[in-house]
């Protein structure tokens, strides 16, 4: 299929001059003109359905006019002045709608940053300094981010860890409970979450119970896969964490603000977090994180352990706060759960039609489909996923995949019926041609991919 991308093609060329590989995981050669809602146009014209957001940051759609407006009214005023040493409103009202939506009955604050990834930095931080314990647990094949102390929870691939090292001390991976993927070879029906009794057994015989900060988690755990722990491992580590004193830290800047259909992922679990870290979708593009945590948490951090200058910039703040509100008014998490239902029910209709869906997974608009080359090896199916999603480009349809084979859905939450059924129909028409052997190698020398 011929596609206009002499403009968008140009661009990449220049880029690839000047700026760095390590940012980039490349997929299409798109160079975004315009956005409003789920529909992206590029540099050359070319239209498509976002099924992506921007790596899920914009979950209010591209330029929500309240976003922007928003935006407008502050930059007119003044852009940003430094709460380093002063004070902001809007950085003190976010905060306070923050501490509002976050579970938890108990009295929390929050500290400010520009990225996830410093987010999760600060959860370390937090982790260390109020328990005076220096390990830190996380999970292999979790992404965190990749600031030294996000990239050192981080467990997803080599290639971030190699020539940079030491990386931070004193960071303890465990397998992620996987109940599609076991680590331990298990079906949930037949298993005793043996990924839990890993840790315990971690506890008894290598990692001193007693000298662990923080266990970090992704409550569904994003770039792994669309991952979703069952209940009784989330109230088993929550527990193992209550009985030795270690903090319950939650990662929720790809899950968080609607994009499940709650708030937060951990909601889904009915566990209150000690320490959550948010980013993305918060401030709907514009740079910002912010970590909500039990007030005696955060306050046993000194000053200036965690002192950005445009922190909590109040130009982000303004964003984040109309970002809150369009998300309650436009009730984008029911939106999420009926969209999110939505495409399940399509994806579960093909699978009795296409071998390759091996699974179908997520919460409201955080969906992962696993391509496979057979359903019992669950063999990954890296040739599919690329060709899928390189066709579904060509055609108007924008969406990545990750961990090599599982297709990444997650439009913006304000997407459309039908915007849906259309980016839907063409996946659906791309899987068709997929399976009909009528997707050439062309994709293969295209996309590299995550
Ligand atoms: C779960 C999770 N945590 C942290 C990050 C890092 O966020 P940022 O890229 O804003 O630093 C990401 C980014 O993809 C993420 O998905």
């Amino acid at each position: 299929m011929e596609k206009n991308v002499n403009k968008c093609e140009e661009i990449v060329e220049r880029d690839e001059k000047v700026i760095s590989k390590a940012s980039r995981a490349p997929y299409f050669p798109v160079v975004m003109k315009k956005g409003r809602g789920s529909i992206i146009e590029d540099m050359d014209g070319n239209e498509y359905i976002d099924l992506f957001s921007s790596s899920a940051v914009l979950n209010t759609g591209h330029s929500h006019p309240k976003v922007v407006a928003a935006i407008k009214e502050q930059v007119d005023n003044f852009i940003h002045f430094s709460t380093d040493y002063m004070y902001a409103e809007a950085q003190v009202k976010l905060a306070e709608m923050l501490t509002d939506i976050t579970p938890g009955d108990f009295d929390k604050k929050v500290c400010f940053g520009l990225s996830g990834s410093d987010g999760n930095d600060c959860a370390i931080k937090l982790a260390r300094s109020y328990t005076g314990r220096s390990k830190i647990i996380s999970f292999i094949g979790g992404y965190h981010g990749s600031t030294y102390g996000a990239l050192s929870l981080s467990a997803i691939s080599l290639n971030m860890r190699r020539k940079i090292g030491p990386l931070l001390p004193e960071i303890e991976h465990m397998p992620y409970p996987d109940c599609y993927r076991c680590a331990f070879n298990k079906e949930r029906e037949n298993c005793s979450l043996e990924c839990l009794e890993y840790m315990k057994m971690a506890f008894e015989n290598y990692i001193p119970a007693e000298e662990v900060a923080g266990i970090m988690i992704e409550p569904i755990a994003g770039d792994l896969g669309f991952i979703i722990p069952p209940q009784e491992y989330m109230d088993g580590l929550y527990k193992l964490c209550k009985e030795n004193g270690i903090l319950f830290m939650v990662d929720e800047v790809q899950q968080g603000f609607g994009r499940t259909g709650k708030w937060f992922s951990i909601e889904h679990f009915n566990i209150a977090p000690d320490v959550m870290v948010t980013g993305k979708s918060i401030a709907s593009g514009l740079p910002m994180s912010a970590v909500i945590a039990r007030a005696e948490i955060v306050d046993s951090l000194n000053m200036p352990a965690h002192l950005f200058t445009v922190q909590g910039n109040s130009t982000c703040a303004r964003a984040a706060i109309a970002t809150i509100d369009v998300i309650k008014e436009e009730k984008l998490m029911l939106n999420a759960k009926k969209m999110g239902y939505y495409i399940k029910k399509r994806f579960s209709l093909m699978e009795k039609k296409y071998d390759i869906i091996g699974d179908i997974r997520g919460e409201g608009l955080s969906i992962g489909i696993e391509l496979v080359k057979d359903r019992e090896t669950k063999e990954r199916n890296d040739d599919a996923a690329i060709k899928i999603t390189y066709r579904c480009w060509q055609k108007g349809v924008l969406l990545i995949f990750l961990a090599e084979n599982i297709l990444r859905i997650q439009p913006p939450l304000v997407i459309k019926k039908s915007e849906l059924e259309k980016a839907m129909n063409i996946l659906e028409e791309t899987i068709e041609e997929y399976s009909l052997g009528k997707i050439s190698d062309e994709a293969l020398d295209m996309v590299t991919g995550w």
